[in-house]
């Protein structure tokens, strides 16, 4: 079933965009098939967003190989799936069982989005195209026998699945007919943690010389992704992008904010008295997503907040959770009007919240696409949002190291808030499981092990700090970690661990 969307504020995301103006899709009843355009429709989409007209209307071809950039939430998806479907219907669709298009993503969260849209679109085209999707988390065996038996015409993929389904003969045989590979999240998927599946996997996929069409999107897209995305891109590639270079990368519809609070031990009150305020501010459809950094500081943020906020409906999404509770909480908070997401980066880049109007990071992003690709989760396709980030002092460089994000200052003194907040906090955590703080605790230092150069801090500062952060969880003392862990960290001979074994501990 197609998805109808509430109204779509188009025209908005056009304020920044100079020169372009709002165009209909049923003015290109040229360009695109009629079936597409009946689906756009059935969907909702009633006008192109900038990055949909760009490359509908000045690539050359819409089979030509592009480096497409755009804000988040100005509708990629659509603006790659429809040159690619239009250029099947133009008289290339592959042979019956083969695959035509391969759209390849970060998360299988993203992937399932993507195929909806996919949906969506081909909904009322009178031949039925097929869309299917490949990742993990899932039955291997089962998914992929419907994939080898049907006709896939369509396969959105995370690498990893992928990569291991073409090991198999019959999976590379429904590959020889394909017409365009889409990166999305382009220079995620040719960073260093994704670029040898991705090798790997162009490796057993015909070779560019047969002449398939390479797409690569993303809202970021540093300069290092000119050297790597030749694997799917041929020189002379065309370059569309609807973000003035004098502009900062972000939605400027977005004010974005920053507390700093002097110890790590407060984060957890700033982080209780901000979602009051804001929630003061603005009660009405309170929807929020707060990033946390690894997936079990976010369960504990979870457990803790569901006890402190019983006012609101709290999910979370991370890699800890298995993968039918993730898409279960993935279209429960897609459906939701209000809530909280305690969320890590599985779902930091692409994924489409309807009506988050909120998002805040707690503790740094890894980097400043990160920070962009975050806040990007609020304001889409037009609408509002505002972006909040809490740091404790050691990491209040984020904002001066990165001049271009548009960074401020909170209004609201939430520091002099705090002391009111922390007995909530207390009382909060004394309800949550000893081994999840120590996760959490584990985590912790794993994670800031990565910037303690950029925190300026020694490995004895470190564990001074993440100490100090198992305390403001209530441990009595730090929890316990194995030698073995210690070692893989490089904190062999640090003062202030605690070594040992935890008992029940699964890891
Ligand atoms: O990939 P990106 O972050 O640029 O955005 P998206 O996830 O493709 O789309 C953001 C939202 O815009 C989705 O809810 C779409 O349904 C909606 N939209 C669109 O993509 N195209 C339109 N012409 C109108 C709305
Ligand atoms: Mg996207």
């Amino acid at each position: 079933m197609p998805i109808k969307q509430d109204t779509i504020e188009v025209a908005a995301l056009y304020d920044s965009t100079s020169g372009l103006k709002p165009v209909p899709f049923s003015s290109m009843a040229d360009t695109l098939d009629q079936g597409l355009l009946a689906g756009l429709n059935g969907m909702g989409f009633e006008f192109m967003t900038p990055v949909q007209q760009k490359v509908l209307m000045e690539l050359p071809s819409l089979s030509t190989d592009c480096l497409v950039q755009a804000k988040t939430g100005t509708g990629k998806t659509a603006a790659f799936l429809l040159p690619a479907i239009q250029n099947l219907l133009s008289g290339y669709q592959p042979p019956k069982g083969k695959v035509g298009i391969l759209v390849i993503c970060p998360v299988r969260e993203l992937a399932l989005q993507i195929a909806k849209e996919c949906e969506g679109i081909v909904a009322y085209l009178p031949r039925k195209i097929e869309c299917h999707t490949a990742f993990g988390g899932t039955a291997r065996a089962s998914s992929l026998s419907k994939f080898l038996n049907g006709n896939p015409t369509i396969l959105i993929a995370t690498p990893g699945r992928l990569d291991d389904i073409l090991g198999e003969e019959a999976v590379r045989e429904k590959f020889t007919h394909i017409r365009t590979l889409v990166l999305d999240e382009a220079d995620r998927m040719l960073d260093a943690g994704f670029a040898p599946a991705i090798h790997k996997i162009l490796r057993r996929l015909p070779p560019k010389s047969d002449g398939w069409q390479g797409m690569c999107f993303s809202a970021t897209l540093p300069e290092s992704v000119n050297d790597v995305v030749k694997c799917v891109l041929f020189p002379g590639y065309v370059s569309l992008s609807t973000i003035d270079p004098k502009e900062a990368p972000t939605v400027e519809r977005v004010p974005q904010f920053c507390v700093t609070v002097p110890s790590v031990t407060q984060t957890f009150a700033a982080l209780l008295a901000l979602i009051d305020a804001e929630y003061e501010q603005d009660p009405q459809d309170f929807k929020a997503i707060v990033f946390g950094t690894t997936a079990n500081g976010v369960g504990l943020l979870y457990d803790m907040f569901k006890q402190a906020l019983p006012q609101f409906k709290i999910f979370q999404l991370h890699s800890r959770m298995n993968q039918n509770s993730r898409t279960r909480t993935t279209d429960a908070f897609k459906a939701a009007s209000t809530g909280i997401l305690f969320a890590s980066d599985v779902v930091g880049r692409g994924m489409d919240f309807p009506n988050v109007g909120l998002v805040i990071q707690l503790g740094l992003p890894s980097n400043s696409e990160q920070y962009i690709h975050r806040v990007g989760r609020t304001a889409r396709a037009g609408r509002d949002g505002r972006a909040v980030m809490i740091l404790f002092s050691n990491e209040g460089f984020f904002p001066k190291t990165n001049p271009s994000l548009p960074i401020q200052p909170y209004p609201v003194d939430i520091v002099s808030k705090m002391p009111s907040y922390q007995p909530t906090v207390d009382k909060a955590f004394s309800h949550v499981d000893e081994e999840a703080k120590a996760k959490a605790y584990q985590a912790y230092l794993g994670y800031n092990k990565t910037f303690m150069k950029k925190l300026r801090l020694s490995s004895a500062e470190l564990v001074r700090i993440a100490n100090e952060y198992a305390i403001a969880m209530g441990c009595p003392e730090p929890p316990l970690i194995e030698k073995r862990i210690v070692g893989k960290m490089g904190l062999k001979g640090v003062p202030g661990l605690r070594i040992g074994s935890r008992k029940g501990n699964g890891d």
